[in-house]
């Protein structure tokens, strides 16, 4: 066995030859110990890059979705819609459900708003009685147009990019 491999030092000339079978126990140990640890340290920190980033490698959920034919969302009504969008990262595919409301005046102008609220995201719930949204984690309240009006909510309701193609709204989300 090569002494130099495992870095050990040189032997005194009247201590005699080489214990080959200490030797090769010493540096299994030796490398168990540092296969141990190598892996103990990958685990902990990969774990530890993969909780610092977070989402932050998910692809952005920058998508249209199809809310709804115009001839199906009469003005005047709140409509609900849900999406579900599929994400990948580095390490895992997933899904993303998601809530929007979406709600025209006067039927050639429409406003679609994120149903995530703004406080902890929990989704908001449309109450017609009311004419608000209402947020059944905190009690955060919000106007029809996504403004806050109680509650912990720091920010209005997201209000999505909208545009109209052949006779369909459609959001960004
Ligand atoms: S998550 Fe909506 S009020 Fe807290």
């Amino acid at each position: 066995m090569d002494k130099h491999l495992y870095n050990l030092p040189d032997l005194e000339s009247e201590n005699g030859e080489w214990d080959e079978r200490a030797h090769s126990r010493q540096g299994f140990l030796r490398l168990c110990f540092w296969s141990v640890t190598g892996l103990s340290l990958t685990a902990v920190g990969g774990g530890s890059v993969r909780f610092l980033l977070g989402h932050s490698l998910t692809a952005p959920a920058g998508e249209w979705i199809e809310v709804g034919a115009l001839n199906e969302l009469p003005p005047g009504q709140m409509h609900r819609v849900t999406y579900l969008l599929r994400t990948t990262d580095l390490w895992r595919k997933g899904e993303l459900r998601g809530v929007l409301y979406a709600y025209s005046e006067d039927g050639s102008s429409y406003t679609v708003l994120s149903g995530t609220c703004t406080h902890l995201g929990c989704n908001v719930r449309w109450d017609d009685a009311q004419q608000q949204f209402a947020c059944p984690c905190h009690l955060g309240l919000f106007s029809r147009q996504g403004e806050v009006l109680s509650g912990p909510p720091p920010k209005a309701l997201n209000r999505l990019e909208t545009r109209i193609e052949n006779g369909k709204l459609l959001a960004f989300v």
